[in-house]
């Protein structure tokens, strides 16, 4: 992709005080100002190479590189075939994580993103990447939408740097889940609380159920360096790879 740059300049206010989804940053375009906030997405896909500048190059988002090479590890180790995987990349965005996927050969990657300016940006920055890439909002999907994502017959769910921190909602989650194939592999990253009793986001609640229901199995969890905070600290996250052994039949 063209590297374009722009002028990127963090705030001066203490970054502790901020929740990650309130954290901000000021772009300076012609000489104008402009505050724009982490999780608006819709403005940030607008700049082309602003989201890879931002979250990729200056706060050294690793997730993408990481759960591909989990997934791909998990997969290896039981003797699967990383390249006959079909992959739902929930979340999709701009595309970097299908990017990863198409880079490491799977069969066929298709996107899904509620956001039509993440789908424009997509075929602006990486046209081709995906073999489909839907618009749709997967809290609330049809029966129509729900056959026309089955017809691909997923064997592989993705859903990376979107979970938690008001992204992808546990329902949207679930939706998307319930269209992989039995079998399948799910290969997630999340905050690196939702395995504490004192985390009581829905994430938190619905990972744990699914383990313990039998739902999915564990194949691979690993705590990593998701990226770094506005002042440098650290932000570790999960990586989870999964195997599906049922579809998400109950409420929270
Ligand atoms: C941080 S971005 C992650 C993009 C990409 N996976 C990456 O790693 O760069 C989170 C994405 O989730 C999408 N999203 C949030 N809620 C959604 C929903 N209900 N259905 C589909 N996508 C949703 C947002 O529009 C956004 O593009």
């Amino acid at each position: 992709m063209e590297n374009l740059r722009y002028h990127i300049q963090l705030p001066m206010t203490d970054p502790h005080q901020l929740a990650q989804d309130e954290a901000y940053f000021f772009l300076n375009l012609n000489g104008e100002k402009k505050t724009v906030r982490f999780h608006d997405y819709a403005d940030l896909y607008t700049y082309k190479g602003l989201y890879e500048q931002l979250f990729y190059e200056r706060l050294k988002c690793a997730s993408p590189k990481k759960v591909t090479s989990i997934l791909k590890k998990s997969i290896d180790h039981s003797k699967g075939v990383f390249s006959e995987l079909r992959v739902l990349d929930v979340g999709a965005g701009n595309g970097i994580m299908g990017e990863e996927l198409f880079n490491e050969g799977v069969a066929r990657v298709v996107g899904v993103d509620i956001l039509e300016e993440a789908h424009k940006a997509l075929l602006r920055d990486r046209a081709g990447i995906y073999d489909e890439y839907y618009v749709m909002d997967l809290t609330a999907i049809s029966e129509q939408q729900k056959s026309l994502l089955q017809q691909w017959q997923f064997n592989c769910m993705t859903c990376v740097a979107a979970l938690g921190f008001g992204d992808i909602p546990t329902q949207a989650f679930i939706n998307a889940f319930n269209v992989i194939e039995i079998g399948g592999w799910i290969a997630i990253n999340i905050k690196e609380t939702f395995l504490d009793k004192t985390d009581n986001s829905g994430f938190s609640l619905l990972i744990k159920e699914m383990i313990v229901n039998q739902v999915i199995d564990i194949y691979h969890l690993e705590k990593y360096r998701h990226r770094i905070s506005i002042d440098g600290r650290p932000l570790f996250y999960y990586a989870l790879v999964a195997r599906k052994e049922q579809d998400w039949n109950w409420i929270l």
